[in-house]
């Protein structure tokens, strides 16, 4: 396995529509989903879409461990999602602040579905079904829509709540848990 380069917003992969996996063999599913883990953990991602490491497949990882120091941050289980399906589950959106690795050194204040139903398939082909809700479910939102093309930009309602980090928050950020 392998850490892969990183695409960063202004490459148009970025904004494009990944493909379903379909007759991708498990051998080199197992590769990516390596390559993917192996990339967001030496940067400290809270997830990954395969599209920023420039394979346009529709395949998500994400995890976050509860740090005590951060007790705002809840855990969200080590996931991968291959072919993933969201549903909200009412109309209640939430903002909060989110960053993103191919974004680096920016955040934004997003508005995110607060509950959602997602499913997907894990990496053996079965199939994965939760309803969830905050962290977990803005998380899974994030990295859904990197497959879709959107970065979280396009979706800041004020571009007054989007900047620098160093500068939104010159104490550092609580819960680090760019995607
Ligand atoms: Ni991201």
């Amino acid at each position: 396995m392998a850490v892969r380069a990183i695409r960063r917003m202004g490459d148009p992969l970025l904004w494009a529509r990944a493909q379903e996996v379909t007759d991708i063999s498990a051998e080199v599913l197992a590769g990516l989903v390596g390559d993917m883990k192996d990339t967001m953990a030496a940067f400290h991602g809270a997830g990954l879409a395969a599209p920023q490491i420039g394979v346009p497949l529709r395949v998500v990882i994400f995890g976050v461990h509860a740090n005590p120091r951060y007790p705002q941050a809840s855990d969200v289980p080590e996931t991968i999602l291959v072919n993933p399906i969201i549903e909200p589950l009412d109309d209640g959106l939430e903002e909060a602040w989110e960053g993103c690795l191919s974004v680096p050194g920016m955040r934004g204040l997003v508005p995110r579905y607060r509950r959602v139903r997602y499913r997907g398939f894990d990496i053996d082909g079965r199939e994965i079904v939760r309803e969830v809700e905050g962290f977990h479910a803005r998380v899974v939102q994030h990295e859904c829509d990197h497959l879709d093309g959107i970065l979280y930009p396009a979706r800041i309602r004020d571009l007054k709540f989007f900047g620098y980090e160093s500068v939104l928050f010159p104490e550092g950020i609580v819960g680090d848990d760019a995607q």
